[in-house]
């Protein structure tokens, strides 16, 4: 079992962690069959490849891995693919010709990273993917790679849409602002929201685009889209910091955040957790960074011979104006 995380956030995703570790155990005895093993050394030569660090979300990721590593025996081989899947692709096959005895890494997009993970497998290296999945008709946890560790994406869009239903009324414009093209957490995120929003006839999504995860490109759609669609009265962006972005340019045009249009988004910064406080934004569903700790645990379970389930299911709170002052302390 890890040591607790300084942060209050993680004593749930490690007993939800442990509760699906067990049950997989009981349930699929051979699961992990044909995989490559964890070699048993110390320390543990580990590649972490993160996808871009222009935001609190990533920042907070790398961290859990960087303070993560000591306690659990890693040495870490680290890369930033500064935003491109051809990058992580390739620094992900330099850490597959050093040697490395374990990957983890979130996906930047999910068809270009399948085939890098295939090739880590071919080579015997075991990988873990934590906070984006691949393509699962091209590759499957559980047979290709160890495990996908990670929020539902899905239910994260689900949730934004629920709240956005009853707070409007059942009444709304809506922009929608997207993560980055290709990613299992834009393509989720957008699915779990548009399909609520389409089972209510005063809901309509006047325009959806790619703000690519980003505070600056966020706003600048978002200023676009304005213009476009002055009648606007809701934004649904599916991080923060599109949100906060979007926000600057709602302001900018001479509009209230908040009270002209209401927003919702995904994450739990600080920054968000801030945004909420000052009536800015609507809500936030946490989607949690702190990957490093899980990764440990799941990584140590195997190298004992415990079975891994395939997804490794973190859950997500969920913060608006009622709850905003005690979960100050979850934002990062
Ligand atoms: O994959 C998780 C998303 O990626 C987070 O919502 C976002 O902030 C990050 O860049």
């Amino acid at each position: 079992m890890l040591s607790p995380n300084k942060k209050p956030g993680l004593r749930p995703l490690v007993a939800a962690l442990t509760a699906l570790t067990l049950a997989a155990g009981l349930t699929a005895a051979h699961a992990n069959d044909g995989l490559p093993k964890i070699p048993n050394k110390k320390p543990l030569k580990v590649g972490f490849a993160q996808t871009e660090s222009n935001n609190p979300w990533r920042l907070a990721e790398t961290k859990s891995f960087k303070d993560i590593a000591a306690k659990c025996g890693w040495q870490m081989v680290m890369t930033d693919a500064n935003s491109s899947a051809a990058k992580q692709v390739s620094d992900i096959q330099s850490m597959i010709a050093q040697h490395v005895d374990l990957l983890v890494f979130p996906p930047r997009e999910e068809k270009p990273l399948v085939p890098v993970v295939m090739q880590a497998k071919k080579a015997g290296i075991p990988v873990i993917l934590v906070d984006r999945n691949i393509d699962q008709s091209m590759a499957k946890a559980g047979r290709d790679y160890l495990t996908f560790i990670g929020s539902d994406f899905i239910d994260q869009g689900q949730r934004a849409a629920d709240w956005l239903v009853k707070s409007t009324g059942g009444k709304a414009t809506i922009i929608e602002l997207e993560g980055s093209t290709g990613a299992s957490a834009a393509n989720d995120r957008k699915k779990g929201f548009d399909d609520v929003i389409a089972k209510n006839p005063g809901m309509k999504i006047v325009a959806s685009q790619s703000g690519d995860f980003a505070r600056d490109k966020g706003r600048q759609v978002m200023e676009t889209l304005l213009q476009a669609h002055p009648d606007v009265t809701a934004v649904y962006a599916h991080n923060d910091e599109m949100a906060l972005g979007a926000i600057a340019a709602i302001k900018a045009a001479g509009k209230q955040p908040g009270k002209d249009i209401t927003i919702v988004t995904i994450d739990g910064t600080k920054g968000g957790l801030e945004a909420i406080k000052a009536g800015e934004l609507g809500a936030s569903v946490q989607s949690s960074p702190f990957f490093g700790p899980l990764a440990c645990d799941v990584a140590q379970k195997y190298a004992k011979g415990e079975t891994i389930p395939p997804w490794v299911k973190v859950s997500d709170r969920f913060y608006d104006k009622s709850n905003v002052d005690e979960s100050m302390k979850y934002g990062y």
